[in-house]
């Protein structure tokens, strides 16, 4: 059985533990994730009434134009509806745009490190990848216009980044779209635009209307906090969207998961809230963290990237042990560090609790 011979190059995507395992491990009663970035404080009300008062025709394949989530998407937008693209998470979408431009003989540029995925289809696909190191966790625009060459197709642009949290500038993108020739593709990834304040969001319409080599990506797993249902969607030029929905399967998002996001989309509250809530809990966390003498980077969204002051594999063991699963860093390109999801006031004033008994620890060499 062979297989493209860059398989034998990468590895499936390797996850965290899961909450019962940590559980069933260390015997613990209470654990709180905050390895991945979902939104603490659930989903949206109206969608679990939702739930429960309109069934589904499970029997029947879905609309897999998701007419009625497209409409809904384009007006809240402000696009027309062929310039939407939706995946099974915003994960999917990635993979459709490899799979549309990037082949051998092509080049990709983007940030290293950055959010995984883009590197892993890419090379999937047999592209050439160009990595351009980050800056104190920022992407290095400059030098990544540096990189394109007349083989580049695709340039990935993470804002807010993962894992640091910090943004590209709107200003720092127009420089970037302005000298990026526009027959190259422009990916910007968005996952946690809402987070981000209202006076460094980028106008989406002004851009696409800009830059017709400008692809969007944005999620429903975040904030909206439906990371199950695996709904996430591209917005772009008409152009652009035609191409990727040729590689879309017929029937990728299911009748269900187009059925919850809608009733998501409509309630702003539930954003709204989330965002205050979240950037309330993580001012106090990061006071915590300049209180005890730890650094951090910069971040606009629901998690931040820590630096730990001993290994950061030992300080995320410490972490599992005590109930908290955090995402250490340095399978994240970032060496001691960890990432932490901003939990609930209260599940982070327990973290705060045993990161203080951890530096201690480290104070008195119990752990080194
Ligand atoms: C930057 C970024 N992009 C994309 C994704 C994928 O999200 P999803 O496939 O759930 O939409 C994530 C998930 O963590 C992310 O952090």
């Amino acid at each position: 059985m062979i297989g493209k011979r860059v398989l034998n190059e990468l590895s499936a995507y390797k996850q965290g533990m899961q909450t019962s395992e940590v559980q069933r491990t260390y015997n613990l009663d209470k654990i709180v994730k905050l390895a991945s970035n979902e939104n603490p404080y659930g989903f949206s009300p109206s969608v679990a009434e939702e739930l429960t008062v309109n069934g589904q025709a499970f029997e029947l394949y879905p609309d897999g134009y998701a007419s009625d989530l497209r409409t809904k998407v384009a007006n809240k937008l402000g696009v027309h509806l062929d310039q939407l693209v939706f995946g099974g998470g915003s994960d999917e979408v990635i993979t459709f745009i490899c799979r549309a431009f990037l082949y051998e003989g092509t080049n990709t540029v983007m940030a290293t490190p950055t959010f995984s995925q883009y590197r892993h289809h890419s090379l999937i696909e047999g592209a050439s990848i160009r990595e351009v190191p980050t800056v104190n966790g920022k992407h290095d625009l400059a030098s990544m216009t540096e990189a394109i060459d007349e083989q580049t197709k695709v340039v990935w642009l993470c804002s807010p980044d993962n894992p640091t949290g910090d943004i590209i500038h709107p200003e720092a993108f127009e420089l970037f779209m302005e000298q990026c020739p526009n027959d190259v593709i422009v990916v910007l990834d968005e996952a946690y635009y809402e987070y981000v304040p209202y006076s460094f969001q980028l106008s989406l319409n002004e851009s696409l209307e800009k830059y017709s080599n400008l692809v969007v990506l944005r999620t429903f797993s975040k904030i909206y906090g439906l990371a199950g249902l695996r709904v996430g969607y591209g917005v772009t030029s008409e152009e652009i969207a035609e191409k990727l929905n040729v590689i879309r399967g017929p029937f990728n998002t299911s009748s269900f998961a187009q059925q919850v996001v809608q009733v998501a989309l409509d309630d702003d509250d539930f954003i709204a809230v989330s965002k205050k809530k979240n950037l309330e809990v993580k001012n106090s966390f990061k006071a915590f963290l300049d209180e005890i003498g730890w650094e951090y980077y910069e971040s606009f969204t629901n998690f931040l990237l820590v630096k730990t002051p001993i290994d950061a594999d030992k300080a995320t063991h410490y972490l599992l042990e005590r109930g908290f699963i955090v995402r250490s860093g340095n399978q994240l390109g970032y060496p001691n560090t960890f990432r932490l999801t901003i939990g609930t006031k209260e599940d982070m004033e327990d973290l705060q609790a045993v990161i203080k008994q951890l530096q201690k620890d480290v104070d008195e060499e119990v752990i080194k």
